[in-house]
């Protein structure tokens, strides 16, 4: 029997507004701990059975497929301690953009600090990680949704990392500049903000993101940028390949041209995965996209191939062995 191992399954937490789970894989089950009465407690104690039947080679089912589980060498060192942190555990947002899996929900909630109810305090929590010695040295945090730039508790979360020098990967709208955010860049190696533009436009912003915040947007990429200084690689700007809203050669090499004359040098092709992994039936996924995803690639590299291309893993999967129905 080969030895795996997998990131998300041995060193991983994900505060998910579902509840505690190991990762927020595309692949995931969904069976959450909820934040019920001692749900650290309880989350750990699974965890641990599930780490000793993976030992024995038993892995969770919705692990079998996932891309993420891997052969290792036998001498390959595991440990369990926490190294990724993914926080997903609300998800109000100031934008509605279609493809988002929390659209209806978000209320389009555009007030920064506001507290909401049933919210849990992460930083309560990740203490309690600390104290109870589950975090390793490197820990890596990824901030995935709602918005995390409204957030109550931002601001102090920020802080809390940039003293414990944690590595952060914020998602962000970018419709509010936090200046705790370039400070979290400069201060803590690899950190960095990723912002989903899209498009090249003030119109098609609307559309996709369902607010009328483009130039706003830009200001305050560029303010990143110019705020940041020699780590500005470390703000990376994505575009999603929507059908029928930004699919074309002339938007994205517009979308290009404009990161480059704004100082981007980190950019980030993807395509619409959430709604199409989980109804694949309902998949908007064409070989059109797939080749438009390729297309960006090479323009990117044709403008300067010293621009850094970030990408999902499981993209590149998605798009190379169509491992998922393409119509
Ligand atoms: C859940 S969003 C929310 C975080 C933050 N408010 C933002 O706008 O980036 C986190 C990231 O997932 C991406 N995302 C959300 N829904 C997606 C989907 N259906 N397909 C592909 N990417 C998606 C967004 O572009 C964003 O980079």
């Amino acid at each position: 029997m080969k030895k795996k191992y997998c990131l998300y399954l041995n060193n991983g937490i994900n505060f998910h507004y579902s509840g505690l789970t190991y990762c927020n894989k595309l692949w995931q089950d969904h069976s959450f701990q909820k934040y019920e009465q001692n749900y650290l407690k309880i989350f750990f104690e699974k965890r641990e059975s599930t780490l000793s039947d993976a030992k024995d080679g038993i892995y969770p089912e919705h692990c079998q497929k996932c891309l993420y589980l891997k052969e290792v060498d036998e001498n390959f060192h595991i440990d369990n301690k926490i190294k990724f942190i993914e926080i997903y555990h609300w998800n109000q947002c100031n934008c509605a953009c279609v493809y988002c899996s929390n659209r209806e929900t978000t209320k389009l909630e555009i007030s920064k600090g506001r507290k909401h109810k049933g919210v849990i305090n992460l930083l309560d929590n990740l203490k309690e990680l600390q104290k109870q010695d589950r975090l390793s040295k490197n820990v890596e945090i990824s901030l995935v949704g709602g918005e995390p730039t409204i957030l109550h508790e931002f601001p102090k979360l920020l802080k809390f990392f940039i003293k414990n020098k944690y590595t952060v990967n914020i998602l962000s709208n970018g419709i509010f500049y936090e200046k705790y955010i370039t400070k979290t860049i400069k201060t803590n190696p690899n950190s960095s903000i990723c912002i989903s533009l899209d498009c090249a436009s003030k119109e098609n912003f609307k559309k996709i993101k369902g607010v009328d915040e483009f130039d706003n947007v830009v200001k305050n990429i560029k303010r990143y940028i110019k705020d940041t200084k020699d780590l500005s690689n470390k703000v990376i700007i994505k575009y999603i390949i929507l059908k029928g809203l930004n699919d074309t050669k002339e938007e994205i090499d517009n979308w290009i041209k404009l990161c480059i004359s704004i100082g981007v040098t980190n950019f980030f092709p993807s395509i619409e995965f959430c709604h199409s992994v989980k109804n694949p039936e309902k998949s908007e996924l064409t070989q059109e996209i797939c080749d438009l995803y390729e297309y960006m690639k090479s323009k990117i590299k044709e403008y300067n191939s010293e621009y850094t291309i970030s990408t999902y893993d499981f993209v590149e999967d998605i798009i190379k062995n169509h491992s998922y129905k393409i119509r």
